[in-house]
């Protein structure tokens, strides 16, 4: 699973630009679905059918994008201004190495101001001599991620930037290649812009019309230092929602994982996230209404450039999923 998840993690894919992880995605997949499609978004959609006379649709949605930096100006000394796409903190932004879609580097800085510095404090520097120079590199409205390549933490953790979603990406690619026949239809969404408002889930969950909907995403962490919320830690498995601000789980699903997880003898964790949301929302809403459930990496420090997640984790969410569809 780490060699699969360096794959998915190596691409830059900000949000709306997420063409280049669709690719590595679909090399990965091919030989293991029924139909592979992209999507008027960029969504893609990869449908292995079930063999029950009337299978059920479950769609299985984790998202490619990554948050990151647009460029909305050019400063006459070759300073680049930016706003966010999706969740960028000003924590995160403080020296930090960016990198564009085309390979060029960056340094994403904050000026000196008096009190706290807001994202229109925020410069990115590329080693432009001045603003014509810049433009050679770059153009308005280019984006940037945070750089690094992802490593290993210990025995069984590792970090790298765009572990959100790319994890769950892998997890869900790992799903297609090892079930095998299932009764139910998988309906597997690798969704477009997430981070800026769940938008690929929406437009895949209409088109597709599953009777269930299962987003795989990462969640927060309550295990570090002055950090005891949400209650979930590393390592002790994965994460089955039970709400967090766009969606409410619905209960029996939720029980049906749960109970998917016993079976397959992997550790869970019941996750209430105070803030966030993932494609379930999306889903849930969509047409008459979807029920729902997230099932969850923990993670942390996310949307920073050094998620980290645990690999027994990953290993819990696809046996769960493995039984699920046993
Ligand atoms: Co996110
Ligand atoms: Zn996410």
């Amino acid at each position: 699973m780490f060699e699969l998840l360096k794959k998915v993690l190596a691409p830059i894919g900000p949000s709306g630009l997420e063409g280049p992880v669709a690719e590595v995605i679909r090399e990965e997949i091919k030989d293991y679905v029924d139909t592979i499609e992209v999507d008027a978004l960029g969504n893609l959609i990869a449908t292995k059918l079930g063999k029950a006379e009337n299978p059920r649709k479950v769609m299985l949605s984790a998202h490619m994008d990554h948050i990151g930096y647009i460029v909305t100006g050019v400063e006459k000394e070759g300073f680049l201004r930016v706003t966010n796409v999706g969740g960028i903190g000003m924590n995160n932004s403080y020296n930090r190495h960016v990198v564009f879609a085309g390979g060029v580097n960056g340094v994403v800085v904050a000026q000196p101001v008096a009190g706290q510095p807001a994202l229109k404090d925020l410069f990115v520097d590329i080693g432009a001599a001045d603003r014509e120079d810049a433009l050679k590199m770059v153009s308005l409205g280019d984006v940037c991620v945070y750089a690094g390549e992802c490593f290993r933490l210990g025995e069984h953790r590792v970090a790298a930037p765009a572990m959100d979603d790319r994890c769950a990406c892998a997890l869900l690619v790992k799903l297609l290649q090892t079930v095998g026949d299932t009764q139910d239809t998988i309906i597997a969404v690798f969704s477009v812009q997430e981070e800026v408002g769940c938008r690929g889930a929406k437009v895949a969950s209409f088109a597709k019309e599953p009777d269930i909907g299962i987003a795989l995403d990462v969640t927060g962490w309550g295990d570090t230092p002055g950090v005891t919320q949400p209650e979930i830690k590393l390592g002790e498995g994965i994460g089955v929602k039970v709400m967090d601000r766009a969606s409410i789980s619905n209960p029996e699903l939720r029980e049906a994982l749960m109970a998917a997880g016993e079976k397959a003898g992997v550790k869970t964790q019941r996750e209430v996230l105070p803030y966030g949301g993932t494609d379930a929302g999306a889903m849930q809403t969509s047409r008459a209404g979807i029920p729902v459930c997230t099932l969850s990496v923990p993670c942390r420090y996310v949307h920073s450039a050094c998620e980290v997640i645990d690999m027994r984790d990953m290993d819990a969410g696809l046996k769960l999923l493995q039984a699920y569809f046993a």
